[in-house]
């Protein structure tokens, strides 16, 4: 089995974070960077308050790379993830990503049938992110 492993190998290629992000300005307006296990890994830079939403079928994984994310949940409940902070926004549960002002960059993990605006198609919605 490892002989087979070994055969297959390929060098995997190193995706720079901060060069992905010099390569566009667009907020709210998530781009691709891999896929693993049938799931996309997504960044995007946001400011300012997104639309409440929530993902049916789908938990979503956030992890601030810059800046500082609040994010509004049911019953005036809410978390704030700084510069390497995680969290998984279970399927169905109402949300809304913010920040202060500054412009906050952010990494995600969903799979490709995530919508970022959820259930709700709108000029926010981004249906086929770039692969960037
Ligand atoms: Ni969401």
């Amino acid at each position: 089995m490892k002989q087979l492993l070994d055969k297959e190998h390929v060098n995997p290629s190193v995706i720079k974070l901060s060069d992905k992000f010099e390569l566009f300005t667009q907020q709210w307006t998530p781009k691709i960077l891999a896929s693993c296990n049938n799931q996309l890994v997504k960044i995007a830079k946001v400011s300012g308050e997104f639309v409440w939403h929530k993902h049916e079928g789908q938990d979503e994984l956030f992890l601030v790379v810059k800046g500082k994310l609040t994010i509004d949940l049911p019953e005036n409940e809410s978390i704030s993830l700084n510069e390497g902070d995680i969290t998984v926004i279970p399927k169905g549960m109402e949300h809304r990503p913010r920040t202060e002002g500054e412009e906050v960059w952010i990494l995600m993990i969903e799979p490709p049938e995530t919508l970022n605006t959820g259930q709700h198609m709108n000029e926010m919605s981004i249906s086929n992110p770039d692969w960037i």
